[in-house]
This record gives C-alpha cells, structure tokens and sequence, in this order.
C-alpha cells in the first residue's frame, strides 16, 4: 500500500538522479504538466531508461484524447513500469481505454498479462465528476484514484481554488470527497492531491493527518522534502492500533454482541469494521 508518490519531471536528469534515494513508496516520472512540448521526446527516453531498472516507477502518460498517449504508451511500455497515471479522464471509459491498451502493448512485450496498473486522476475535468460511480468495476487494472484541482479550477475559470487560509473553497472540497467515495466503491487506494506549497511541512503534516483521517491511504508528492512527512502521517499511531486491538479482541470475546460499551461508548459493527480497516493498513505498512 502506498503512502508518498513522488512526482519527478522525467526531462530533469538531475531530479530523475535523485529521486530513487528520498525514500517514497512509489515515484510518478512525469511525461505531462511538468514538461514542456520541446522536451518531451527526451522525457520519453529518460523515463524509460530510468524505468527499466526499478519495481516502483509510475509514468504519467499525457490524456487519453491528447495526440501523445499512445506515443508515451509505445516509449515507456517495454520498461515495465509498476504503473500508468492517466491524467484528465473524461470518465472512467477513458480508463477502460487505456486498459484494453495495455492489454496489446502487455501482450506484445511479454509482460504479465494485467500486471501494468492504473492511477486515476479522476477530478480534473468537470464533466468527470458525474461518473465517477462507474470505475467501480471498470477495470481490474485500477489500484488508486487520485484528484487534482488545479486543472479543473482552470477548466472553471475559478481565479481560485483555496481561500486565505488555505482551505480548498467548496468545489474542490466536493472533488476531494468525490474521489475518496468513488475510490471507497470501487475498492481501491484513495490517494490525496498535491501541497504545492512545498516549504511548508507543518501544513503539509496538518494536510497528511486530515487525509488520513477522512480515508486517504497515501497522498502524492511534488518534492523531497515532502516524502518523509506524507510517509509518517499515513502510518497509524501505537495508540491507534492498540485501541483498534482492544476493539476487536472485545468482539472476539463477545461473539453474539451486535453492541458493546467500552471506556463508556457504544462500540457497534461499524467500529469493528474500521478497526479491521485500520490494523490491516497497519500491517501492510509493516511489510
Ligand atoms: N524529484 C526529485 N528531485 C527533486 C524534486 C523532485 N520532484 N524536486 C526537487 N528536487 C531536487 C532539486 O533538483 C534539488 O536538487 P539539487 O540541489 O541537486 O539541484 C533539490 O531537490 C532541492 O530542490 P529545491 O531547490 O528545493 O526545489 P526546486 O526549486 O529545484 O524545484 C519544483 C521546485 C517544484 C520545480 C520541483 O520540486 C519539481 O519539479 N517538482 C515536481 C513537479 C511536478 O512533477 N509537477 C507535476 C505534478 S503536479
Ligand atoms: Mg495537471
């Protein structure tokens, strides 16, 4: 389960050279935003060369209706990358899309069939966020979705998207929640958008915890410093899990009980279930 994915520009050999060592869970080379039109035959190359060698490397890969897709797909498919992030989906069928790509391109190579996963950036067109029910189910390939909102507040033509204290105004609030149900009903990994303020880490360690405590198993990352904060936000606290540990050890001890008390609180099957939910992400950390 990842907790930090940190975005690398794939046309910087001096980011792509440092990137392997800051410790994140995953990384994202970045064939889209973060490179200009001129560089991104060289991206291309880079990330692939770069991808060859490792287990963690995502790329992502221009919109699927971009006139580049399919030519990132061609250059980075042979390294076998962990993953594709598909930005600016215009609904899931953008994701079904790039699935049944990755079947052919997988199948062509001799990759594992299915073993290219796929991250959604699933908020970054308004017309996106009226179908995010179906990438429930859509594709066995989807392990995350994500959101961002800088491109949907340029779609709005919003001059902003927080308000002075930081705060994402109620559009992009409603986007961030969106994306933690969609990804909640289709079973997969609800990853928090970017802190692009990245100097700041006690807000960044603020913004982690809340993530977290809303749902988020993992956020992405924009720069070094910001992958050790992301990495122990998303681990849950000693106390934590002792509380999640006593809550299911009082069920286990009670097995008709439908209700509990405990410490002088209704503990009931909702509270067992997120226990469970919260051991299990502990565990996985671990390994
Ligand atoms: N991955 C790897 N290394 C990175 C990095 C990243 N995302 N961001 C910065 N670094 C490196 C820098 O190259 C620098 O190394 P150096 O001292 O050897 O040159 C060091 O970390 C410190 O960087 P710093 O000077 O603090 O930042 P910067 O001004 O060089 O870069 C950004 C700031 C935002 C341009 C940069 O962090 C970046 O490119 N982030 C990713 C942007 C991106 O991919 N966006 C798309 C998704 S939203
Ligand atoms: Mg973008």
């Amino acid at each position: 389960m990842n907790r930090s994915y940190l975005f690398v520009p794939a046309d910087s050999e001096r980011k792509l050279a440092k990137a392997g060592d800051i410790g994140a869970d995953a990384l994202i080379l970045d064939l889209e935003d973060a490179v200009a039109e001129d560089a991104r035959p060289a991206a291309r190359r880079l990330a692939a060369e770069y991808v060859k060698d490792r287990d963690d490397a995502w790329v992502r890969i221009n919109p699927m209706d971009s006139e580049h897709a399919l030519a990132d797909l061609a250059a980075v498919m042979p390294s076998a990358p962990a993953g594709i992030v598909l930005p600016k989906p215009r609904s899931p069928v953008d994701a079904v899309a790039l699935s049944e790509r990755l079947d052919e391109i997988e199948q062509k190579h001799g990759l594992g069939p299915g073993q290219t996963a796929i991250l959604a950036l699933c908020t970054e067109r308004p017309e996106a966020l009226f179908t995010l029910h179906e990438y429930a189910g859509a594709t066995p390939r989807l392990s995350a979705l994500s959101w961002g909102a800088e491109d949907l507040s340029a779609a709005l033509g919003a001059a902003a998207n927080r308000d002075e204290d930081g705060n994402w105004l109620p559009t992009y609030e409603m986007a961030r929640s969106l994306c933690l149900l969609a990804a909640a009903a289709a079973e997969v990994a609800a990853i928090d958008t970017v802190y692009t303020d990245f100097r700041d880490l006690d807000g960044l360690l603020r913004y982690a915890q809340n993530a977290r405590r809303d749902g988020f198993s993992g956020m992405l990352a924009i720069h070094p410093a910001q992958v050790d904060v992301i990495n122990a936000a998303f681990v849950p606290s000693r106390a934590e899990i002792e509380h999640a540990e006593r809550i299911v050890a009082l069920f286990d001890e009670n097995p008709g009980a439908g209700t509990i008390g405990m410490d002088g609180r209704m503990i009931d099957r909702p509270h067992l279930v997120q226990a469970r939910r919260l051991l299990k992400l502990a565990e996985r950390q671990e390994s």
